[in-house]
């Protein structure tokens, strides 16, 4: 059986790529960034997952405004990066693991989420800048792409959002292979692009939505999309690809680790990491 070890989230800001490649990681600017991330990479070291679902949203890489699924799910053996328009390295490409992706696209729709299946995808910042501040060597797992549009309104509702990651979660539970699979979620969290409130960030907002992430994800979904582009940014509603996340985890969770930090380029940057252990079996009443 497969087993959802954990759940991390994080931002994905393209200039941490140009960081990273530059390596800046120990300058007074970036280093209360990627020391939040030390912590993660041991955990990651210690458990060994042997894949990663990863949830994000495309920006304008594998689809356009003219043709944007609500939800999309990868099925491809890889999936390579392209620049999308940020002046980043191009990286090698992202394996995937075909057979899971499968799994996860059958259990969807069997579940009613009738998603946009991917046999060809290319991924952007929003992959691939998570897994290199996880795995720096380059080390990456096999993943699967899970895209939910945030960027093309209507956008779909917290509370759909964390019922896709309940079915991912069940999905995962029950895929017959033994696999330790981490998801990720990733993006936000406040952060405003464009428009008179560029530069927006809200760290009242972020601190409800971390503390509320972990214990009580079901209050979250009272914000309704206007409201979360209010409190949290334009962009910041990226948070629904972090509530699908929560959703997926199906056991005891726990937070392990949180780092918060303002601003990095526009965004307030913010990772958490979730342990996910399985609910232990409820004794026969005697
Ligand atoms: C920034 C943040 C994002 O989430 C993104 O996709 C692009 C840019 C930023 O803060 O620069
Ligand atoms: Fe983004």
């Amino acid at each position: 059986m497969a087993r959802i070890v954990g759940g991390i989230t994080t931002s994905h800001i393209p200039a941490i790529g140009a960081a990273l490649a530059k390596g800046l990681q120990d300058t007074p600017y970036w280093k209360p960034f990627f020391d939040g991330y030390a912590p993660v990479r041991r955990w990651l070291d210690e458990v060994k997952p042997d894949v990663a679902v990863v949830i994000y949203n495309d920006h304008g890489l594998s689809f356009f405004l003219d043709h944007i699924p609500t939800f999309a799910v990868g099925a491809a053996a890889s999936y390579p990066n392209e620049d999308s328009g940020w002046g980043l390295e191009v990286l090698p490409q992202v394996h995937g693991d075909v057979e899971l992706s499968w799994h996860l696209i059958d259990s969807l729709v069997a579940d009613e989420f009738d998603i946009t299946m991917c046999q060809e995808m290319l991924v952007d910042h929003a992959v691939t800048i998570p897994l290199n501040l996880m795995w720096p060597k380059g080390d990456w797992p096999p993943i699967v792409p899970v895209a939910i549009n945030t960027v093309q309104h209507p956008l779909p509702a917290m509370a759909r959002c964390l019922e896709l990651g309940r079915s991912v979660g069940r999905a995962l539970a029950s895929y017959p292979q033994d696999l330790k699979v981490v998801v990720i979620g990733t993006g936000g969290l406040s952060h405003q692009l464009d428009g008179e409130r560029a530069g927006f960030i809200n760290k009242d907002f972020d601190t409800l939505c971390m503390d509320q992430l972990g214990a009580d994800p079901e209050a979250l979904t009272h914000y309704s999309i206007p409201q979360l582009v209010e409190f949290a940014g334009a962009q910041g509603v990226e948070f629904l690809n972090w509530m699908a996340m929560r959703g997926a985890l199906t056991g005891r969770v726990s937070e392990l680790h949180r780092n918060y930090h303002i601003p990095i380029s526009n965004t307030a940057a913010a990772t958490l990491l979730f342990e996910n252990r399985p609910r232990p079996e409820r004794r026969k009443a005697a």
